[in-house]
């Protein structure tokens, strides 16, 4: 049964993933568990192979749905596209690329970093200038680094990247970001992405979905069992052409929740192109309603801002965890801190997905709502000529 629409008293999980997520979706992973070769669940993964090409804009890239977290995209990636002493540049905006750094360098890589100010996406120059000193087998950088709501310049780094090394390998961590901010695998020559079911995707944590190109598929050589792509790649490629095989048992509940939401995506949402335009508005939006608000944005709005997500900072006078709570009893889960360096300063909204796909839901209104509310029991006084109670369309 179909939860009631902008019903007040539901709890709104408005983080940066996990997500509110479509009833559909949750009854596809609420049913009963089908055998991973029964036709009809080898049919549904099959399509939804195809479905992930459709999101990341690929007609040749090799998608990978593998059980396991976001986390497990970047070791796939390290562990199988890295050898011990290849050379690999990082584009650091935050924690998640301190992770990847991490994890290449345990499979063997000599990384480099090209690092950005706190707040600031990825500087392009100096990802050029690095470049120009390379050369690296592997270039890495984060869509949308969720611990302080970055948006990096894919487009921009990627054909920058690609003139000066034609054969470097592109990967890109759109955890917080596949399936709304837009991508284009194939038309920005990518060669690595993944994602975590949980985010835009729209499906409980549980998914690992990572696409390939046909370069970076010349340099699989795995160093793990698990992540061991050649074992993975004649799985995909079997229930592609509809027939069932094995390696280890698929998460056969949310691989159909994820046909499911790609579906929605897809065809219910008018399909990416439309998804990429509303993200921007709705992102742009939220910032400047924060900003009308007379808060501080972590990462300065516009060019640079992810709009999958917004960091802020508390008012001065706001004590966070107080603020936290007050918004929980108006049945809005939001995210504290994640950078070490402003952990307690600053706060996460995720707004992706249902929340901002389904405006008739009202999740985004009644978001902004308790934080005018708790603002002000809090403490903060808001900018003289702030109106409060206004869809957020309208500034
Ligand atoms: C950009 C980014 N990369 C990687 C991850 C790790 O994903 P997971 O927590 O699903 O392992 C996250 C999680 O929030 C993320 O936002």
């Amino acid at each position: 049964e179909f939860r009631k629409m902008s019903d007040p008293n539901k709890r709104l999980l408005l983080i940066p993933g996990p997500i509110e997520f479509h009833e559909s979706v949750l009854a596809a992973n609420g049913r009963q568990t089908l055998s991973h070769v029964d036709p009809g669940f080898i049919n549904t993964f099959g399509e939804t192979i195809e479905q992930i090409r459709s999101v990341v804009l690929t007609e040749t890239g090799q998608p990978f749905v593998m059980s396991g977290s976001g986390t497990l995209g970047l070791e796939a990636v390290a562990s199988n596209l890295i050898q011990r002493g290849d050379k690999a540049l990082v584009c650091n905006t935050g924690y998640f690329a301190d992770a990847m750094t991490d994890c290449l360098t345990r499979f063997g890589a000599e990384v480099t970093e090209v690092k950005s100010p706190l707040g600031e996406a990825v500087d392009v120059e100096a990802v050029v200038a690095a470049l120009h000193v390379g050369p690296f087998k592997l270039l890495h950088i984060i869509h949308v680094e969720s611990s302080l709501s970055i948006g990096n310049d894919i487009e921009t780094i990627a054909l920058a990247a690609r003139k000066i090394q034609p054969e470097i390998l592109i990967c890109v961590d759109g955890v917080c970001a596949t399936g709304a901010e837009e991508l284009r695998f194939d038309a920005w020559d990518i060669d690595a992405a993944f994602t975590g079911s949980q985010k835009a995707c729209g499906v409980p944590p549980g998914l690992m979905i990572l696409v390939l190109s046909q370069r970076a598929m010349k340099h699989i050589k795995p160093q793990t069992y698990y992540s061991d792509l050649t074992r993975w790649l004649p799985i995909m490629q079997a229930y592609e052409k509809r027939v069932g095989s094995y390696f280890c048992t698929p998460s056969v509940n949310l691989v159909v929740a994820l046909n499911v939401s790609l579906t929605r995506l897809l065809n219910v949402y008018g399909g990416m192109e439309k998804i990429f335009v509303t993200m921007k508005t709705i992102g742009q939006n939220m910032r400047d309603r924060v900003l009308a608000m007379g808060l501080k944005l972590v990462s300065p709005s516009g060019k640079g801002a992810s709009n999958t997500m917004t960091s802020i900072y508390y008012p001065d006078n706001v004590d966070g965890g107080q603020f936290r709570s007050a918004m929980s009893k108006h049945n809005c889960i939001i995210a504290g801190g994640l950078h070490p360096a402003i952990k307690t300063k600053y706060f996460r909204i995720g707004h992706m997905g249902i929340s901002a796909l389904e405006p008739e839901r009202g999740h985004l209104e009644q978001l902004v709502a308790a934080m005018e509310s708790c603002l002000r029991e809090c403490g903060h006084v808001f900018p003289k000529d702030y109106v409060p109670s206004q869809p957020l369309a309208q500034l």
